[in-house]
């Protein structure tokens, strides 16, 4: 099926776009009173993700209310963990719990690598009915988590501000933190590869806890298994979000990955010195300005434009967007990016 809106492929292969791609992370959920209704109309979040009729309609929500220029698959990064062998549950407002945790040798070796398509074969048919449904509209954005962020989940158990346990195996027991995040990595790629076959039109890694670690063991213990996930997946266009690893950002020039993301907290004429000309750049509105007047989200809108400038650009916000902003002022956001990214170009 031919994509009848392809700029955000585009801007990710560096090539000219009549205007900058938006798209915002976490806009499939709870921001749309739509999207509340399909999930209160089952018993859970992991029901909703296992459902690949709804899920698909959820995922095509933000795109008919919100006019984004790509839609991203409703699902969660924490599938590979249960599909490993550890499974999740979402306890309502307080987020992911693993009743089991990898604590040692043992619980190493209960795990297995995740097949992708019998164990994760609910997602891979969600993308499916989705790309049947959008009918070519706008890409779709395939996802998993970094085998780091990963990690810090199947370690420690649920979120946390600072993962210590997760960040003491690294001291205490780097080998079995090594085997862990070997096994994620495999995991993640053939995860991904089969995304890719189902219909993702582009795929992004999110590294939600790459800001808690130092930069030598971030590059040892995190930067490491992405670029093994970038080398292997050279069928489309791959996104690096690494919330917080500002120390990280030159490194991450040598990713083998087409864009890569910056969170509201980085300087974007400095991301772009230390990143260099050679990778698409996207962000990194803080999400909290869309709690701001219209007026005032449509001038920060424009100032993040004029500051990254018409090139090798996709808009979005710096991390995903707040439950509680109102629809539309992400409206607002899309539309001034839509309108005023035409007027850089003249
Ligand atoms: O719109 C989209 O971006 C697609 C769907 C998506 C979800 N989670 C749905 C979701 C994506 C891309 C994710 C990624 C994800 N999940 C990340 C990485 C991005 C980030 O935010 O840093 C992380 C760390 C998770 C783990 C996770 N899932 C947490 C910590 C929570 C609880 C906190 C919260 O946001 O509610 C979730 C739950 C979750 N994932 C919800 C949604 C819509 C809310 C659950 C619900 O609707 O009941």
């Amino acid at each position: 099926m031919e994509l009848k809106n392809d700029l955000i492929l585009r801007a990710a292969r560096g090539e000219k776009t009549e205007r900058t791609p938006v798209w915002l992370m976490r806009q499939a959920g709870r921001i749309l009173p739509e999207y509340r209704a399909v999930r209160n109309s089952l018993s859970g979040f992991i029901e909703l993700v296992k459902n690949p009729d709804l899920a698909a309609e959820v995922t095509i929500q933000p795109v008919d209310i919100l006019g984004v220029d790509a839609a991203i698959i409703f699902s969660d990064i924490l599938v590979i963990p249960e599909a490993m062998g550890l499974p999740y549950e979402m306890i309502e407002k307080k987020g992911p719990w693993f009743p089991q945790v990898v604590k040692s040798e043992s619980d190493l070796a209960k795990l297995n690598i995740a097949d992708a398509s019998t164990d994760l074969g609910y997602v891979i048919d969600a993308i499916k009915v989705t790309k049947r449904e959008l009918a070519g509209r706008v890409p779709l954005i395939g996802f998993a988590g970094a085998p780091w962020t990963i990690f810090c989940y199947m370690v420690e158990g649920h979120g946390s501000k600072t993962f210590s346990n997760a960040r003491k195996m690294l001291y205490n027991e780097p080998a079995l933190a090594e085997k862990l995040l070997e096994m994620i990595t495999e995991s993640t790629i053939a995860y991904l590869k089969a995304q890719i076959a189902a219909g993702a039109d582009i795929v992004q890694v999110f590294d939600s806890w790459a800001g808690i670690l130092p930069p030598q063991q971030y590059e040892d213990f995190s930067l490491k298994y992405i670029k093994q996930i970038c080398d292997a997946i050279n069928e489309v266009p791959i996104t690096v979000f690494a919330k917080g690893a500002y120390f990280a950002r030159k490194s991450m020039a040598n990713l083998a990955c087409e864009t890569i993301g910056l969170d509201w907290n980085m300087d974007i004429a400095e991301s772009r010195m230390l990143i260099g000309e050679h990778k698409t750049l996207q962000g990194n509105l803080d999400p909290c300005a869309l709690y701001g007047t219209n007026a005032e989200v449509e001038k920060a809108t424009k100032v993040m434009l004029d500051a990254f400038g018409p090139n090798r650009h996709i808009a979005n916000l710096g991390h995903g967007v707040y439950p509680d902003i109102d629809p539309e002022k992400v409206k607002v956001f899309v539309n001034t990016v839509k309108e005023y990214s035409q007027t850089l170009r003249h």
